[in-house]
Protein backbone atom coordinates (compact mmCIF):
# COMPACT_ATOMS: atom_id res chain seq x y z
CA UNK A 1 0.00 0.00 0.00
CA UNK A 2 1.36 3.62 -0.94
CA UNK A 3 2.73 5.90 2.07
CA UNK A 4 0.45 8.66 2.32
CA UNK A 5 1.98 11.88 2.14
CA UNK A 6 0.62 13.57 5.43
CA UNK A 7 1.47 16.96 4.04
CA UNK A 8 -1.04 16.53 1.27
CA UNK A 9 -3.50 15.79 4.00
CA UNK A 10 -2.54 18.52 5.86
CA UNK A 11 -2.61 20.63 2.76
CA UNK A 12 -6.54 19.84 2.86
CA UNK A 13 -7.03 20.74 6.33
CA UNK A 14 -5.68 24.22 5.36
CA UNK A 15 -8.13 24.47 2.62
CA UNK A 16 -11.19 23.56 4.79
CA UNK A 17 -9.83 25.93 7.82
CA UNK A 18 -9.99 29.02 5.13
CA UNK A 19 -13.33 27.80 4.22
CA UNK A 20 -14.58 28.06 7.66
CA UNK A 21 -12.73 31.22 7.95
CA UNK A 22 -14.61 32.41 5.45
CA UNK A 23 -17.95 31.20 6.03
CA UNK A 24 -18.83 32.43 10.03
CA UNK A 25 -16.20 30.45 11.40
CA UNK A 26 -17.62 26.62 10.96
CA UNK A 27 -18.83 23.97 8.29
CA UNK A 28 -21.81 22.86 9.66
CA UNK A 29 -24.13 20.81 7.80
CA UNK A 30 -26.86 22.93 5.87
CA UNK A 31 -24.75 26.12 6.06
CA UNK A 32 -22.52 27.88 2.78
CA UNK A 33 -19.35 26.73 4.63
CA UNK A 34 -20.11 23.06 4.36
CA UNK A 35 -21.28 23.13 0.78
CA UNK A 36 -17.69 25.21 0.11
CA UNK A 37 -16.21 21.88 1.74
CA UNK A 38 -18.46 19.54 -0.45
CA UNK A 39 -16.96 21.49 -3.73
CA UNK A 40 -13.81 21.56 -2.58
CA UNK A 41 -13.38 17.66 -2.20
CA UNK A 42 -15.34 17.42 -4.91
CA UNK A 43 -13.52 19.18 -7.41
CA UNK A 44 -10.39 16.82 -6.32
CA UNK A 45 -12.09 13.85 -7.14
CA UNK A 46 -13.34 14.98 -9.92
CA UNK A 47 -10.24 16.12 -11.42
CA UNK A 48 -8.63 12.60 -11.03
CA UNK A 49 -11.20 10.67 -12.61
CA UNK A 50 -14.04 9.88 -9.87
CA UNK A 51 -17.51 9.34 -10.86
CA UNK A 52 -19.02 11.83 -7.89
CA UNK A 53 -22.69 12.36 -7.38
CA UNK A 54 -24.51 14.07 -4.29
CA UNK A 55 -27.21 12.90 -2.45
CA UNK A 56 -29.54 15.56 -0.48
CA UNK A 57 -32.37 15.07 1.78
CA UNK A 58 -34.19 17.81 4.25
CA UNK A 59 -33.92 18.00 8.09
CA UNK A 60 -35.20 20.74 10.34
CA UNK A 61 -35.52 23.01 7.47
CA UNK A 62 -32.24 22.75 5.67
CA UNK A 63 -30.98 21.28 3.08
CA UNK A 64 -28.28 18.40 3.40
CA UNK A 65 -25.91 17.28 1.28
CA UNK A 66 -23.56 13.41 1.43
CA UNK A 67 -20.94 13.32 -1.00
CA UNK A 68 -20.56 10.13 -3.30
CA UNK A 69 -17.54 9.11 -4.84
CA UNK A 70 -16.95 6.03 -7.01
CA UNK A 71 -13.19 5.12 -8.32
CA UNK A 72 -14.71 2.82 -11.89
CA UNK A 73 -14.16 -0.80 -11.56
CA UNK A 74 -13.75 -4.04 -9.21
CA UNK A 75 -17.36 -5.92 -9.00
CA UNK A 76 -20.21 -3.70 -8.16
CA UNK A 77 -21.74 -6.33 -6.27
CA UNK A 78 -18.39 -6.26 -3.93
CA UNK A 79 -17.81 -2.49 -2.54
CA UNK A 80 -15.28 -1.70 0.31
CA UNK A 81 -16.49 1.20 1.51
CA UNK A 82 -14.86 4.55 3.32
CA UNK A 83 -16.69 7.12 4.83
CA UNK A 84 -15.93 10.49 7.17
CA UNK A 85 -18.28 13.18 8.10
CA UNK A 86 -17.86 16.45 6.64
CA UNK A 87 -20.05 18.61 8.85
CA UNK A 88 -18.74 20.56 12.14
CA UNK A 89 -20.45 21.76 14.84
CA UNK A 90 -21.75 25.28 14.72
CA UNK A 91 -19.07 26.50 17.44
CA UNK A 92 -16.15 25.66 15.30
CA UNK A 93 -14.34 25.12 11.75
CA UNK A 94 -13.95 20.85 12.74
CA UNK A 95 -10.10 20.43 11.70
CA UNK A 96 -9.90 17.34 13.72
CA UNK A 97 -13.31 16.14 13.71
CA UNK A 98 -13.86 16.39 11.23
CA UNK A 99 -11.65 17.38 8.99
CA UNK A 100 -8.82 14.85 9.97
CA UNK A 101 -11.33 12.09 8.51
CA UNK A 102 -12.52 13.57 5.55
CA UNK A 103 -9.07 14.72 4.16
CA UNK A 104 -7.52 11.57 4.78
CA UNK A 105 -9.81 9.68 2.67
CA UNK A 106 -9.57 12.67 0.15
CA UNK A 107 -6.36 12.08 0.27
CA UNK A 108 -6.21 8.28 -0.21
CA UNK A 109 -8.89 8.41 -2.78
CA UNK A 110 -6.00 10.22 -5.00
CA UNK A 111 -3.52 8.13 -3.87
CA UNK A 112 -5.80 5.05 -5.54
CA UNK A 113 -6.65 7.05 -8.65
CA UNK A 114 -2.82 7.78 -9.16
CA UNK A 115 -1.79 3.75 -8.22
CA UNK A 116 -4.55 2.29 -10.08
CA UNK A 117 -4.30 -0.76 -8.65
CA UNK A 118 -5.61 -4.28 -9.34
CA UNK A 119 -8.62 -4.35 -7.95
CA UNK A 120 -10.60 -7.25 -6.23
CA UNK A 121 -13.31 -5.08 -4.75
CA UNK A 122 -15.34 -1.86 -6.14
CA UNK A 123 -14.20 0.94 -3.92
CA UNK A 124 -16.42 3.84 -2.96
CA UNK A 125 -16.03 6.87 -0.54
CA UNK A 126 -18.41 9.07 0.73
CA UNK A 127 -18.27 12.13 2.66
CA UNK A 128 -21.69 12.52 5.59
CA UNK A 129 -23.44 15.65 5.91
CA UNK A 130 -25.38 16.17 9.36
CA UNK A 131 -23.34 13.31 11.37
CA UNK A 132 -23.63 16.07 14.50
CA UNK A 133 -26.96 16.23 14.53
CA UNK A 134 -27.08 12.06 14.82
CA UNK A 135 -25.57 10.66 12.11
CA UNK A 136 -28.17 11.76 9.66
CA UNK A 137 -25.82 11.33 6.34
CA UNK A 138 -24.98 8.39 6.59
CA UNK A 139 -28.21 6.34 8.07
CA UNK A 140 -30.01 8.31 5.17
CA UNK A 141 -27.86 6.56 2.88
CA UNK A 142 -28.23 3.28 4.43
CA UNK A 143 -31.92 3.84 4.81
CA UNK A 144 -32.02 4.40 0.58
CA UNK A 145 -30.18 1.84 -0.31
CA UNK A 146 -26.96 2.01 -0.07
CA UNK A 147 -25.52 -0.06 1.99
CA UNK A 148 -26.60 -2.68 -1.07
CA UNK A 149 -23.18 -4.82 -2.42
CA UNK A 150 -21.36 -3.24 0.61
CA UNK A 151 -19.17 -5.78 1.75
CA UNK A 152 -16.66 -3.41 4.33
CA UNK A 153 -17.68 0.22 5.53
CA UNK A 154 -14.48 1.74 7.31
CA UNK A 155 -15.44 5.09 9.34
CA UNK A 156 -12.76 7.95 9.80
CA UNK A 157 -13.85 10.48 12.44
CA UNK A 158 -11.03 12.05 14.70
CA UNK A 159 -7.92 10.47 13.70
CA UNK A 160 -5.74 13.34 14.30
CA UNK A 161 -6.30 14.01 17.88
CA UNK A 162 -3.76 17.30 18.76
CA UNK A 163 -3.03 14.69 22.50
CA UNK A 164 -3.50 11.27 20.59
CA UNK A 165 -4.40 7.73 21.56
CA UNK A 166 -4.42 5.30 18.77
CA UNK A 167 -7.52 3.46 19.07
CA UNK A 168 -8.47 0.58 16.80
CA UNK A 169 -12.95 -0.59 16.05
CA UNK A 170 -13.46 -3.89 18.01
CA UNK A 171 -16.34 -4.77 15.39
CA UNK A 172 -15.38 -6.75 12.53
CA UNK A 173 -12.39 -8.99 13.64
CA UNK A 174 -10.71 -9.23 10.02
CA UNK A 175 -10.89 -5.38 9.32
CA UNK A 176 -9.72 -4.68 13.28
CA UNK A 177 -6.64 -7.22 12.54
CA UNK A 178 -5.68 -5.47 9.44
CA UNK A 179 -5.72 -1.77 11.25
CA UNK A 180 -3.47 -3.91 14.34
CA UNK A 181 -1.10 -5.44 11.77
CA UNK A 182 -0.38 -1.69 9.93
CA UNK A 183 0.30 -0.58 13.83
CA UNK A 184 2.60 -3.65 14.85
CA UNK A 185 4.17 -2.81 11.63
CA UNK A 186 5.12 0.76 12.86
CA UNK A 187 5.53 -0.66 16.53
CA UNK A 188 2.59 1.67 18.10
CA UNK A 189 0.92 0.05 20.60
CA UNK A 190 -3.31 0.07 20.40
CA UNK A 191 -6.17 -0.18 22.42
CA UNK A 192 -9.89 -1.21 21.49
CA UNK A 193 -12.04 2.15 21.05
CA UNK A 194 -14.79 2.55 23.47
CA UNK A 195 -15.11 6.68 24.10
CA UNK A 196 -16.77 6.82 20.90
CA UNK A 197 -18.41 3.55 20.55
CA UNK A 198 -21.91 3.41 18.31
CA UNK A 199 -21.67 7.39 17.90
CA UNK A 200 -20.08 7.75 14.47
CA UNK A 201 -21.27 7.18 10.64
CA UNK A 202 -20.58 3.19 10.90
CA UNK A 203 -23.15 2.41 13.05
CA UNK A 204 -26.04 2.38 10.70
CA UNK A 205 -23.70 0.12 8.35
CA UNK A 206 -23.06 -2.01 11.23
CA UNK A 207 -27.15 -2.34 12.62
CA UNK A 208 -27.89 -3.44 8.25
CA UNK A 209 -25.26 -5.85 8.97
CA UNK A 210 -22.13 -4.62 7.18
CA UNK A 211 -18.67 -5.51 8.52
CA UNK A 212 -17.15 -2.16 10.00
CA UNK A 213 -13.99 -1.18 11.20
CA UNK A 214 -12.31 2.45 11.89
CA UNK A 215 -9.73 4.21 13.47
CA UNK A 216 -10.18 6.86 16.10
CA UNK A 217 -7.70 9.08 18.54
CA UNK A 218 -9.75 9.93 21.17
CA UNK A 219 -12.15 13.10 22.25
CA UNK A 220 -13.48 14.44 25.48
CA UNK A 221 -11.73 11.90 27.18
CA UNK A 222 -8.25 12.01 29.72
CA UNK A 223 -5.30 10.45 29.36
CA UNK A 224 -3.98 8.24 31.37
CA UNK A 225 -0.68 8.06 32.50
CA UNK A 226 -0.45 4.54 31.34
CA UNK A 227 -1.45 5.81 27.99
CA UNK A 228 0.91 8.46 28.08
CA UNK A 229 3.55 6.14 29.16
CA UNK A 230 3.09 4.23 25.82
CA UNK A 231 1.73 6.94 23.27
CA UNK A 232 3.91 10.12 24.93
CA UNK A 233 1.63 13.27 25.02
CA UNK A 234 0.12 14.48 28.34
CA UNK A 235 -1.40 12.58 31.28
CA UNK A 236 -4.40 14.32 32.67
CA UNK A 237 -5.73 16.26 29.75
CA UNK A 238 -8.01 15.15 27.45
CA UNK A 239 -7.15 13.56 23.92
CA UNK A 240 -8.80 16.55 22.73
CA UNK A 241 -9.11 19.72 24.57
CA UNK A 242 -11.02 21.54 21.36
CA UNK A 243 -13.61 18.91 20.99
CA UNK A 244 -16.69 20.15 19.95
CA UNK A 245 -15.01 24.04 20.52
CA UNK A 246 -14.15 27.06 18.29
CA UNK A 247 -10.07 26.42 18.84
CA UNK A 248 -10.81 22.86 17.01
CA UNK A 249 -8.42 24.71 14.74
CA UNK A 250 -5.47 23.89 12.39
CA UNK A 251 -3.36 24.27 15.35
CA UNK A 252 -5.47 21.44 17.23
CA UNK A 253 -4.01 18.68 15.03
CA UNK A 254 -1.32 15.91 15.45
CA UNK A 255 0.28 15.15 11.99
CA UNK A 256 1.99 12.67 13.04
CA UNK A 257 -1.44 10.80 14.27
CA UNK A 258 -2.95 12.28 11.05
CA UNK A 259 -0.01 10.75 9.04
CA UNK A 260 0.14 6.77 10.95
CA UNK A 261 -4.01 7.09 10.32
CA UNK A 262 -3.59 8.05 6.63
CA UNK A 263 -1.17 4.91 6.24
CA UNK A 264 -3.00 2.91 8.49
CA UNK A 265 -6.27 3.35 5.98
CA UNK A 266 -4.17 2.65 2.63
CA UNK A 267 -3.02 -0.51 4.24
CA UNK A 268 -6.43 -1.51 5.38
CA UNK A 269 -8.07 -0.38 1.67
CA UNK A 270 -5.27 -2.87 0.14
CA UNK A 271 -5.70 -5.29 2.08
CA UNK A 272 -9.24 -5.57 1.60
CA UNK A 273 -9.44 -4.64 -1.85
CA UNK A 274 -6.56 -5.12 -3.75
CA UNK A 275 -5.30 -7.75 -5.36
CA UNK A 276 -1.63 -7.15 -6.23
CA UNK A 277 -0.54 -7.16 -2.43
CA UNK A 278 0.15 -10.83 -1.11
CA UNK A 279 -2.71 -12.08 1.23
CA UNK A 280 -2.23 -11.39 4.89
CA UNK A 281 -1.11 -14.51 6.87
N1 LIG B 1 -18.95 11.06 16.35
C1 LIG B 1 -18.36 11.80 17.41
C2 LIG B 1 -18.34 13.26 17.00
O1 LIG B 1 -18.26 13.55 15.83
C3 LIG B 1 -17.00 11.36 17.83
C4 LIG B 1 -16.65 9.93 17.56
C5 LIG B 1 -15.56 9.62 16.79
C6 LIG B 1 -17.39 8.88 18.03
C7 LIG B 1 -15.22 8.33 16.50
C8 LIG B 1 -17.06 7.57 17.71
C9 LIG B 1 -15.96 7.29 16.97
O2 LIG B 1 -18.42 14.12 17.81
CA1 LIG C 1 2.59 8.76 5.46
ZN1 LIG D 1 -18.23 15.77 16.59
ZN1 LIG E 1 -16.89 13.48 14.52
ZN1 LIG F 1 -3.92 -7.69 7.60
Amino acid sequence: APDIPVANVTAHLNQLQSIASGNGGNRASGTAGYTASLNYIKGRLDAAGYQTRTQSFTLSGRTHTNLIADWPGGPANQTVMLGAHLDSVPAGPGVNDNGSGSSTLLEVALAVSAERPTLTKHVRFAWWAAEESGLNGSTYYVQNGGAAGVEAYLNFDMTGSPNPGYFVYDDDRTIEGHFKEFYASINVPTEIETEGDGRSDHAPFKNAGVRVGGVFTGASNIKTSAQAAKWGGTAGQAFDRCYHSACDTTGNVNATALDRNADAAAHVLWRLAAGDTPPPV
